[in-house]
């Protein structure tokens, strides 16, 4: 028995698979196409663990997907990869189409056609998780409350129009041909492992370098804050006990403006690694032009999955996100590779 877990190299992917196996489940099968976000060294921790099998890959390859549901025959398919970063998203939109809306429709056919393989208890058995955001909901006034599974589909991105769309896919896909889907759409999430092209990680980053943290427009957009393993955890209780055709919101309950992160962020690194000059970290923010279409607030009301599934998240911010400095602090040669350029090359001479 295995699972497939698509862009398993990611930031959200790995710390799944990495928390999966160490939790006793079954053998993963990780697919993922090792873009610039994909890094075999957030998989380190497995290295010759013969319970997580690799395979470089795109999920729009429908003829590998399927001949590795074939071949693996995996009672689960959990879809992480996708295009994640908004700005990309701005500058390049083409990326996320392909990937996010015709990457998922692939997938999407090759597991009809595996499921057309499948034995009866095979098939009663068999699950497609597809991870989501809170962005396809849209953004909140400061007033408004937070997301439910009800609210209106509202994305403003080419990013989060990319998701909606896939989420509206693996829906369709499920009241159409019976593909028995669950999906999750989730806040913020930060830990180990995460790009610095996010706003936690690329404050981490450039703070330590003596660079300047920008701060998109005022400052005072609103995140709902999650730690990566309680994502992880929430995930692995919707594919456990989630109601075929449903949707689960995941967050941490915990809203936050950008200026207030990167504050707390600041201070935090002003006790753990203080500049050498003796000033604040803080002196380095930096007020800069906003993201165009930059959504106001996001917040979820994840009262559905702690009543349905029991699911509640462990970390509060203030203890995720020292944690969280302490990694990066600790795994200076993870960033400083990731930023070189020199693990692309690696891998580039690796799997030439
Ligand atoms: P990430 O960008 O860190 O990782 C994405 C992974 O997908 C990479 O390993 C990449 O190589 C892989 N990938 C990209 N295109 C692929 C393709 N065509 N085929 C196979 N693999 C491909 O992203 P993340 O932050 O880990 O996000 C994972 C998922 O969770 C995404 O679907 C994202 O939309 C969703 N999500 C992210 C957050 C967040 O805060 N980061 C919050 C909610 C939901
Ligand atoms: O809400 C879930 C989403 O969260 C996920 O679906 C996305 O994959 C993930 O990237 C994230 O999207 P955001 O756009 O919210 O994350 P990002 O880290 O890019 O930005 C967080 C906030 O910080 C946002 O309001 C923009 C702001 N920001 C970001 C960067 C990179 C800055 O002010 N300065 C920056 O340099």
């Amino acid at each position: 028995m295995t699972v497939m877990v698509t862009g398993g190299a990611g930031f959200i992917g790995a710390n799944f698979v990495i928390d999966w196996l160490a939790a006793g489940g079954e053998p993963v099968v990780n697919f993922d196409k090792l873009t610039y976000a994909g890094n075999l060294e957030n998989l380190a921790a497995l290295k010759g663990n013969p319970a997580h099998i690799f395979v470089q890959g795109d999920i729009g390859d429908y003829a590998e997907a399927l001949k590795l549901f074939t071949t693996h025959r995996p009672r689960a398919v959990l879809n992480f990869a996708a295009e994640s970063h908004v700005d990309r998203s701005i500058h390049s939109p083409g990326e996320f189409i392909q990937t996010n809306i015709v990457g998922t429709y692939h997938l999407l056919e090759a597991v009809r056609a595996y499921m057309a393989t499948m034995s009866a208890a095979e098939k009663t058995a068999f699950r497609f998780l597809h991870v989501s955001t809170d962005e396809v909901y849209g953004s909140l006034s400061f007033d408004a409350p937070a997301f439910t599974e009800n609210h209106t589909y509202e994305p403003n991105s080419p990013y989060s129009a990319s998701k909606a769309a896939s989420d509206h896919l693996v829906r369709a896909y499920h009241h159409t041909y019976g593909v028995p889907v669950l999906t999750t759409n989730c806040s913020n999430n930060y830990g180990p492992y995460q790009f610095p092209e996010k706003l936690i990680p690329l404050m981490i980053h450039n703070a330590l370098n003596g660079k300047p943290l920008p701060i998109y427009g005022d400052g005072l957009n609103v995140r709902d804050w999650l730690y990566v393993g309680d994502h992880c955890t929430a995930i692995r209780a919707v594919l456990a006990g989630g109601a075929l055709g449903e949707t689960y919101n995941i967050g941490g309950w915990n809203e936050m403006s950008n200026i207030d992160v990167v504050h707390t962020l600041c201070d935090i690194l002003d006790r753990e690694a203080p500049r050498k000059d003796g000033a604040s970290y803080r002196t380095q923010i930096t007020f800069v032009p906003d993201r165009p279409g930059h959504d106001r607030r996001y917040a979820i009301d994840a009262t559905k999955i702690d009543h349905a599934l029991g699911w509640k998240p462990e970390e509060t911010f203030e203890t995720g996100i020292r944690r969280t400095v302490r990694w990066y602090l600790d795994n200076e040669t993870w960033i400083g590779n990731v930023t070189s350029g020199a693990y692309r090359d690696w891998v580039a001479a690796q799997y030439r």
